[in-house]
């Protein structure tokens, strides 16, 4: 496993049944049967190639009943499962799998590429409460990752923009990522041919986000 997977398995709550949702490789679902956080996993990808790849690495396991590959666009063909993750996609490619769902599970882990602040709005509103929601780093890549709980839960604008708990703990990957964001944004200003209203609007987002360094 990847060190981003890593990261993700120790978030991922102890359950009975694990759905990976777009697993590809299936390392995910490999490492938490073989560390007993569940009792049995559902691999799926909506791609038969892919999942392929996750019945070769999980084949005794399915011979034996803990696990089964299921080709399926988001939870469509699944049965119910306490726990799910969809990690490594696109935001709104989560977020359509999620409104598509009919039984969307207890517990949710999300590791959305881009567009969380759209999946952050979306999963409160669809009747989880936030767990965790940080950003970490591995590489020169940062990562959000979100662990979810059916309840009641209200963001403010802040919270959706950058998540609970890099606001209330700043993690050290949370500071530079927002430093990355600055630096980037003042390449723009400092290089590009910018109206003065965009030079202006930079500016303001440079300001607005230097609060949180
Ligand atoms: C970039 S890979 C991520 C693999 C793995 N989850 C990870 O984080 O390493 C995205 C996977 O999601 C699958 N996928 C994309 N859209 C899907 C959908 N609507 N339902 C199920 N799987 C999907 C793709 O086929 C691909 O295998």
């Amino acid at each position: 496993m990847t060190e981003r997977l890593y990261k993700i398995y120790y978030e991922i709550p102890k359950c009975k049944v694990f759905a990976d949702i777009g697993c590809d490789h299936g390392y995910l679902a490999k490492a938490m049967l073989q560390g007993g956080k569940c009792n049995s996993v559902i691999l799926s990808d909506i791609s038969a190639k892919c999942l392929e790849k996750a019945r070769d690495l999980m084949r005794d396991d399915i011979a034996e009943g803990r696990a089964q590959a299921i080709v399926s666009n988001g939870f469509e063909k699944l049965p119910k499962v306490d726990c799910a993750l969809i990690a490594g996609m696109g935001g709104e490619e989560i977020i359509s799998i999620l409104l598509k769902a009919k039984n969307l599970p207890e517990k949710l882990v999300l590791q959305p590429m881009k567009n969380t602040d759209k999946v952050r709005k979306k999963v409160v509103e669809l009747g989880y409460k936030i767990v965790k929601d940080y950003t970490f780093l591995v590489g020169k890549i940062f990562y959000d990752l979100i662990v979810l709980e059916k309840g009641q839960d209200s963001l403010s604008e802040e919270e959706i923009k950058f998540g609970r708990t890099n606001l209330e703990l700043r993690p050290s990957a949370f500071i530079n990522s927002v430093k990355l964001k600055i630096e980037n944004l003042s390449k723009v200003l400092n290089n590009g041919n910018l109206s003065e209203c965009t030079k202006i609007q930079v500016t303001n987002q440079i300001k607005e986000l230097e609060k949180y360094v």
